[in-house]
């Protein structure tokens, strides 16, 4: 019997490449997404920026999905009905949590609805899970922030957590929640906090996006801060290497892990990567916000000791696979629509 996993915010970013690699690991896989954040119905508005290029990305993903004949259901995981009849009738083995306002912006600017995406459905997931006969895996995916400012140091997972704003401090309660659950009626967890991600079909607007995007659009990039702060730049199949490990390694079971590639980067080498690759961009620098914390290099030590993680994307190697993926993507979709 194949194992079970059930993705819930999985037509995101992270959730379909997840869902694809797993379906080609021979997983049985389902996908529950309300297209409602990030995603369809959020670029259904006349007036954002990029809404075409970014309904072909998204309408992309679908295809992919169906293509590999992985099950979408779409619903709003907020609903607790909804999601107790879902995972009553499919009893996985494991469930992957993904759902929520995954921006630290746009998380600030709309906390309400940020709580709902992110702790209600995370709440509704263990509730429904819990008192079951096999009780599913869940694997939460949390994020860098929860630490807020790294201080220079890498940082390993029994750091102090100080997460500065909506989104870093909703994740940490999430995990708290998780942890909680466990502890209260056993769902054992594994928690995984990934940072700075990129790769094919992203439409988040984070930096390593938008710099390709501009420089094919020949518009301004807009560095905020100087360029060297520095990021854990994390390949999207460097991700699944570390899920994929949580989910086959027993030593993942109520554990927290870093995800990432593991080396800090300075944003600026964005720039360099991409004007060997495309064009010269033209560069503009404006001033960081204060609510962004400093960050820099996440320890993958736990991961690569305990569920022998190894990451193999750098960023010359990783950033180079999506910028080729964006160029051959960008060409079709200009063959078919006026920008
Ligand atoms: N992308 C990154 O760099 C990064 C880094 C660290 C952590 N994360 C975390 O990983 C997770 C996935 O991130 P992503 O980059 O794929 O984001 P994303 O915005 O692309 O995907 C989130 C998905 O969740 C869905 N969703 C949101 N609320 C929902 C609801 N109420 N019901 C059903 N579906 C709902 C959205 O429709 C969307 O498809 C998030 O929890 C995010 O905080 C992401």
């Amino acid at each position: 019997m194949k194992t079970k996993v059930i993705l819930i915010g999985g037509a995101g970013f992270i959730g379909h490449n997840i869902a694809l690699r797993l379906k080609r690991d021979n997983y049985e896989v389902f996908v529950v997404d309300g297209l409602n954040v990030n995603n369809l119905l959020t670029f259904q508005e006349r007036d954002v920026e990029n809404r075409s290029l970014y309904r072909s990305i998204l309408n992309n993903r679908l295809d992919l999905l169906q293509n590999e004949k992985i099950e979408l259901q779409v619903q709003d995981a907020r609903s607790y009905h909804s999601i107790s009849k879902i995972i009553d009738q499919y009893n996985p083995d494991i469930i992957i949590h993904l759902a929520a306002v995954s921006h630290s912006n746009r998380s600030n600017k709309d906390p309400h609805s940020t709580f709902d995406h992110s702790l209600r459905t995370l709440e509704n997931v263990l509730d429904a899970s819990k008192g079951k006969d096999k009780l599913p895996h869940l694997i939460y995916i949390s994020s860098s922030m929860v630490y807020g400012n790294f201080d220079g140091k890498e940082v390993k997972e029994d750091d102090p957590l100080n997460p500065i704003g909506i989104y870093g401090t909703l994740k940490l309660s999430g995990e708290l929640m998780v942890k909680a659950y466990n502890q209260v009626f056993g769902i054992p967890y594994t928690i995984i906090r990934p940072s700075a991600l990129y790769g094919e079909r992203c439409v988040s607007r984070r930096v390593s996006q938008i710099f390709i995007e501009n420089t094919l659009l020949g518009k301004e990039i807009i560095i905020n801060g100087d360029g060297k702060e520095k990021l854990d730049f994390t390949y999207i199949e460097d991700l699944y290497h570390g899920i994929f490990r949580c989910i086959e390694s027993k030593n993942s079971k109520n554990q927290i892990f870093n995800i990432t590639y593991g080396e800090g980067r300075e944003v600026k080498e964005l720039i360099k990567i991409l004007e060997n690759k495309i064009a010269k961009v033209n560069l503009n620098y404006l001033p960081k916000s204060e609510l962004t914390p400093e960050r820099g290099t996440l320890s993958t030590k736990k991961a690569r000791e305990l569920i022998n993680y190894r990451p193999s994307f750098n960023l010359e190697r990783g950033y180079n696979l999506y910028i080729d993926w964006y160029l051959k993507f960008f060409k079709n979709f200009k063959k078919q629509n006026v920008i």
